[in-house]
């Protein structure tokens, strides 16, 4: 049997545990803190993460705000909100959702971030200060799934974590923050990507097993080694009639045959979702505690 590593569940444990914190400060008179997001267009599933981030950032009392734009905003218009969310005192973070629109160079949009304010973690500063292991804002997914595998007590040390996918806002950040020494990490750790040779046979030895590789119930049970942790990145709108919204939500691990072969697995959804909120939650407070010194 395999058990359920429930993301929902603990994240509305830490985001507890960040509200009580936050109203102790408030109740000394500060002010809250503050998390905005900028959104460029009409991506739905952008739409959908950036009401669950202003949904989340209320429910732990701090303020939110969301800059919208339309589709044709200019970059230098967008670089011009930044500037202002960079000077403004009472913003402690800030997230520019990707994807950009096509006209929009994404690079030097997240090269404008304040590092100070790139709760994100994804300015140069911060990758490069997380890659020497020092004090950074570290990807909220990547810091999401770390969580949840030390909340559960799921030992790391010394086991074999494959990673299928090697983006900036998980696949790469994940294999280099479960590769460090510390009693959390200290795996080894396989990166594989769309030229990686002989997947299954890499997949089939992973005592852990990361997949944020962005294609619908890609792993099947012929991946995944008995007693495998899978944790799955993933997720997928597929349209189905038989729902009232015309679609259901699917990972990038085909589950109802590879959770059975599972010792631990991250449900799709409610699995590693709600934590990548509440890691940018506690890095907007760590944000504001750096400034607000409370
Ligand atoms: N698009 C998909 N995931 C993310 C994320 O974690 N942050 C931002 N800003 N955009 C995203």
């Amino acid at each position: 049997m395999y058990e359920i590593l429930d993301g929902k569940t603990l994240s509305n444990q830490i985001k507890d545990e960040i509200a009580n914190e936050v109203r102790r400060y408030t109740m000394q008179g500060m002010r809250a803190p503050h998390l905005a997001a900028i959104l460029v267009g009409n991506d739905g599933a952008s739409q959908t993460y950036v009401s669950s981030k202003e949904k989340s950032s209320h429910e732990v009392g701090f303020i939110s705000s969301v800059y919208k734009f339309p589709e044709n905003t200019s970059e230098e218009d967008l670089l011009k909100t930044i500037d202002f969310m960079n000077n403004d005192e009472e913003i402690d973070g800030f997230i520019v959702q990707l994807p950009l629109p096509k006209h929009i160079d994404e690079r030097k949009v997240i090269h404008a971030i304040s590092p100070e304010k790139d709760v994100d973690g994804f300015t140069p500063i911060n990758v490069g200060k997380m890659v020497l292991g020092e004090d950074a804002f570290v990807p909220a997914t990547p810091m999401g799934i770390c969580t949840l595998l030390e909340r559960y007590n799921i030992e790391t040390e010394g086991k074999h974590c494959v990673v299928l996918g090697r983006s900036n806002i998980v696949g790469t950040p994940v294999a280099n923050l479960l590769s460090r020494n510390n009693k959390h990490a200290n795996c080894t750790v396989t990166l594989c990507h769309s030229r990686t040779k002989n997947l299954k046979e890499i997949t089939r030895q992973a005592d852990i097993l990361v997949v944020a590789i962005g294609k619908p119930e890609f792993v099947t049970a012929d991946m995944v080694k008995e007693g495998a942790v899978v944790v799955d990145v993933g997720i997928h709108r597929i349209p189905d009639e038989t729902k009232k919204s015309g679609f259901h939500l699917t990972g990038d691990v085909k589950h109802d045959e590879v959770d059975r072969h599972c010792s631990w697995v991250t449900p799709v959804p409610g699995g590693v979702g709600p934590l990548t909120i509440v890691s940018l939650l506690q890095n907007t407070l760590k944000s504001y505690k750096k400034t607000m010194k409370p």
